[in-house]
């Protein structure tokens, strides 16, 4: 033992103290910690986490970012974990593993046309993986010139360089340029806000099409991939047109384009299927997730690819750097999987996407029922447990409210108890949106509760209007 270590601070005060003093929180401007306390959250049960203070809450965002879809205090998901890590913690993905074997088979189960299961540790390093992947292909297919990715405006891919450089959220990019090469983007498809000025059920989902725009653009020649997630999910909850996945898949081939979808947020039954990708016409050659893979309880991220691209670094020509020279070292920790193993499990025996489907459709309703009642909420959609309310000053012009605004509505819900999501420092003009994404085994009495919470708030950040 180290005796100049501190002792474990006994009361909830010298916690607050440690954590201001040592800790630089995520996505979070630290003034504000001058003249409050952070919220230490100690335990979490089911939907609810309690904090140091001894207050509790009912977490409708999944554990802040979409992550904990099975709820929290699983015993049998941790108790998984806690063999696996007596038996073998870890080892270099170079050597195979029990656990790493068996939640690969299982996971393909549930991805037909895939076939091969890359681990890592985040769901940014899953695409920079991908990434690497359409490169490297550039290049033992040719001259490396194939190597470009096309993204999509208000997605997002995760925080490092490479990821960021294919994000479409210009104030979560902003001041962290230069950016890779390679990268280019193409129109978002929120209908709400239509970037071509056209209406749904009258446009030509130029929003798809324009995905051959950005092609001709870069040139063909030199487009490896589009990157897209299936529903953007921090850029606004926005999932596409029922058209829209089977233009962009005409587009990729005509262009010999590889499809890599970003599950990141939408993995393993967040929108009432087992991927977002599912409820559309599209057949993927690359298929990234993180969050729910493990539900939380450990880290662990996986780049999927079809037999057909894998094959491609297998047959390697006697080239000595023609397969993949890549590694996650963190990608070898076995308690992911296990995890995974455990968590795909509980999703079957729970029936969770199904309840995810109902639960989803209530909550959608209840919604549209508060839009009835408060003129501030422009828009609501989503799928399953995965919906998004941006709210707007006038619904006519959809002026947006203020972000200060939509985070006033989230603090009034978090004093009344109620963890909501919102935008956060996304984009210049349209920081307007509060997300849920409730556990996949929230109940009508929970969502009742948390649409309560927004109603309060709102009827209160707003009544001055
Ligand atoms: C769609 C999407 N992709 C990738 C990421 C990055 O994942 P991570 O933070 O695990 O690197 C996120 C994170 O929020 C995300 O929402």
């Amino acid at each position: 033992m180290n005796s100049a270590l501190p002792k474990t601070p006994a009361a909830n005060d010298d916690i607050i103290a440690t954590d201001k003093a040592a800790v630089w929180h995520h996505l979070s401007p630290h003034q504000q910690w001058d003249t409050k306390d952070p919220i230490v959250l100690k335990k979490g049960v089911g939907m609810r986490v309690t904090d140091v203070k001894g207050k509790t809450y009912l977490d409708a965002t999944s554990g802040g970012v979409w992550c904990v879809n099975l709820g929290f205090g699983r015993e049998r998901i941790a108790e998984a974990v806690r063999q696996q890590l007596v038996d073998l913690c870890y080892f270099a993905g170079s050597y195979a593993t029990e656990p790493g074997a068996l939640f690969a088979q299982q996971l393909l189960t549930k991805m037909p046309g895939l076939s091969r299961v890359y681990y890592s540790s985040s769901g940014s390093e899953a695409n920079e993986k991908g990434y690497k992947m359409v490169r490297q292909l550039a290049h033992m297919k040719g001259d490396g010139t194939k190597h470009k990715i096309i993204y999509r405006d208000r997605d997002y891919h995760g925080t490092t360089i490479g990821a960021l450089s294919s994000t479409g959220h210009e104030q979560r990019t902003a001041h962290y340029g230069p950016f890779a090469p390679g990268f280019s983007s193409f129109a978002h498809c929120l209908c709400y806000r239509c970037p071509f000025g056209k209406t749904y059920g009258s446009c030509n989902i130029e929003c798809a099409r324009d995905l051959e725009t950005a092609i001709l653009r870069e040139g063909p020649d030199s487009v490896g991939a589009v990157v897209l997630e299936p529903i953007t999910a921090g850029g606004g909850v926005i999932p596409p047109p029922p058209e829209y996945f089977p233009i962009i898949q005409e587009i990729c081939q005509r262009y010999g384009v590889l499809i890599h979808i970003d599950e990141v947020v939408c993995g393993l039954g967040r929108t009432g299927a087992w991927f977002g990708y599912q409820h559309y016409d599209v057949k993927p050659d690359i298929v990234t997730m993180a969050k729910g893979v493990a539900s939380g309880y450990a880290a662990i991220s996986c780049t999927v690819t079809t037999e057909s691209l894998f094959n491609e670094f297998k047959h390697n020509d006697g080239n000595a750097l023609n397969y993949f020279r890549d590694i996650s070292t963190f990608g070898g920790c076995t308690a992911g999987p296990a995890a995974g193993i455990q968590t795909l499990a509980i999703l079957e025996e729970e029936n969770l996407i199904q309840n995810t489907r109902d639960m989803g459709d209530y909550l959608m309703d209840q919604l549209y029922a508060l839009q009835e009642k408060h003129p501030v909420i422009g828009d609501v959609r989503g799928k399953g447990l995965f919906v998004g309310i941006e709210l707007v000053s006038d619904r006519t012009q959809k002026t947006p409210v203020t972000e200060q605004q939509t985070a006033a509505v989230a603090g009034h819900c978090l004093e009344n108890g109620v963890m909501i999501g919102r935008t956060n420092r996304s984009f210049s003009d349209l920081n307007n949106s509060l997300y849920l994404s409730p556990a996949l085994i929230t109940t009508k009495t929970e969502l009742d509760e948390i649409t309560t919470a927004i109603d309060a708030a709102l009827s209160s950040v707003f009544s001055q209007q």
